[in-house]
């Protein structure tokens, strides 16, 4: 009997690839996703990979009789891994309460209807947010957690104590949190990739944009920071590498190998770029000028992030495969077939 993972959030970014994964690794998928940040020919770009279309339900997590109607009639789901969220850290911090209602409430939402029918794994996208403007480097879970930046950060610190808390509270369930750097690239065969709506926050997909001329001009925020070149170092991790590291943490949990019933780790790769790497790689790979311009830093950026990935070697048994090259080719294969498309 293949086990059954309820992955939420399944049709966008780093859901669609740890989808594909968990398909490719012998796992029955049950995707539920209001397409509110993604699209549904997604399921059909599943089929293509995989050939296999997961099981989809339209629902939004926010609303708890819809949520639990879904586990009602999936009982037999082992466990679950949810990235549904809203991730657009500049909007969060003008709509706050939108940010605290959709993150928190659809966190809340999963995990009592799953205490009702006793589905007791789980595992939640966090992400290096938490660890604010870090004392360290490299960051390890061992790392302060501080009160991040953007009301989105927020909610992936307040998630992690909610989980903390339920966890301490019900001894038959276990959770890991996976504390994301910064995800780019895309899956090989270009028919999944990272699909933002409107002015992308992050930095590839507005350097892919920019490329195919969707966007004017880059805007590099800030070349005054007290990095060699000046501009912000951070840990750019395949979502590819992270999709695997997701069906590796889930085995732990079904395998009951967790140390204890609550554990996070950090998904890098341990290396740090910065932005002017990231341009000059770009135009390596794509063989193109990128139009920048360097303009004032955005508020809320740190100098400097960047994994230790000795736990997550240690106890997942996972390291990042992909280097920096990869991950360009692949974000940048993603958006030329998207023009196309
Ligand atoms: P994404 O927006 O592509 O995917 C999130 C999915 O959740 C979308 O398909 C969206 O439609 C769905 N969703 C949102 N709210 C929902 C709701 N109320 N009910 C049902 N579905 C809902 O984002 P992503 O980049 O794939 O991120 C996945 C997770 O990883 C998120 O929790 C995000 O905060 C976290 N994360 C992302 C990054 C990053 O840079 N992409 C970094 C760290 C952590
Ligand atoms: C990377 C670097 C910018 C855009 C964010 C979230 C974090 C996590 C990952 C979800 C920075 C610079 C960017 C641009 C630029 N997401 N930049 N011009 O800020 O490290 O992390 O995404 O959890 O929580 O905060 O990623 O891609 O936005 O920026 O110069 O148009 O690129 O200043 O140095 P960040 P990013």
């Amino acid at each position: 009997m293949k086990k059954k993972i309820l992955v939420t959030g399944g049709c966008g970014y780093i859901g669609s690839h740890t989808v594909v994964s968990l398909i490719e690794n012998g796992f029955e998928v049950l995707i539920v996703d209001d397409l509110s940040n993604s699209n549904a020919f997604i399921l059909d770009n599943i089929k293509k990979i995989t050939g296999v279309k997961p099981t989809f339900i339209n629902c939004d997590l926010k609303n708890f009789d819809h949520t639990e109607n879904v586990i009602r009639y999936n009982k037999d789901v082992d466990a679950v891994i949810h990235f549904a969220a809203h991730k657009a850290v500049g909007e969060s911090v003008n709509k706050p309460l939108k940010y605290y209602r959709n993150n928190l409430f659809s966190l809340v939402n999963m995990l009592l209807a799953q205490q009702d029918y006793g589905i007791n794994n789980f595992i939640f996208s966090s992400s290096a947010t938490v660890y604010g403007n870090p004392k360290t480097l490299p960051i390890t879970e061992e790392n302060e957690i501080q009160r991040p930046f953007s009301s989105y950060g927020n909610t992936k610190k307040i998630a992690e104590e909610i989980l903390e808390d339920y966890v301490n509270s019900n001894p038959d369930f276990s959770a890991i949190s996976l504390r994301y750097f910064n995800p780019i690239g895309a899956h090989e065969s270009g028919l999944i990739g990272e699909l933002p709506q409107g002015i992308p926050n992050n930095l590839l997909p507005y350097i892919t944009q920019t490329a195919v001329g969707k966007r004017e001009q880059l805007l590099v925020y800030g070349d005054n920071y007290p990095t060699p070149d000046g501009t912000p170092i951070r840990d750019y991790i395949h979502v590819v590498d992270l999709a695997d590291a997701h069906v590796k943490a889930l085995n732990r949990l079904l395998n009951k190998d967790s140390d204890a019933p609550y554990e996070t780790f950090n998904l890098g790769t341990g290396n740090g770029y910065s932005v002017m790497e990231i341009i000059k790689m770009f135009e390596k790979v794509s063989q193109k000028k990128l139009n920048y311009q360097i303009t004032d830093r955005r508020d809320g950026d740190v100098p400097v992030l960047f994994a230790s990935t000795a736990l997550a070697e240690k106890k997942l048994k996972w390291t990042a495969q992909l280097g920096l090259e990869d991950m360009i080719k692949s974000s940048w294969n993603w958006e030329e077939n998207l023009k196309q498309s």
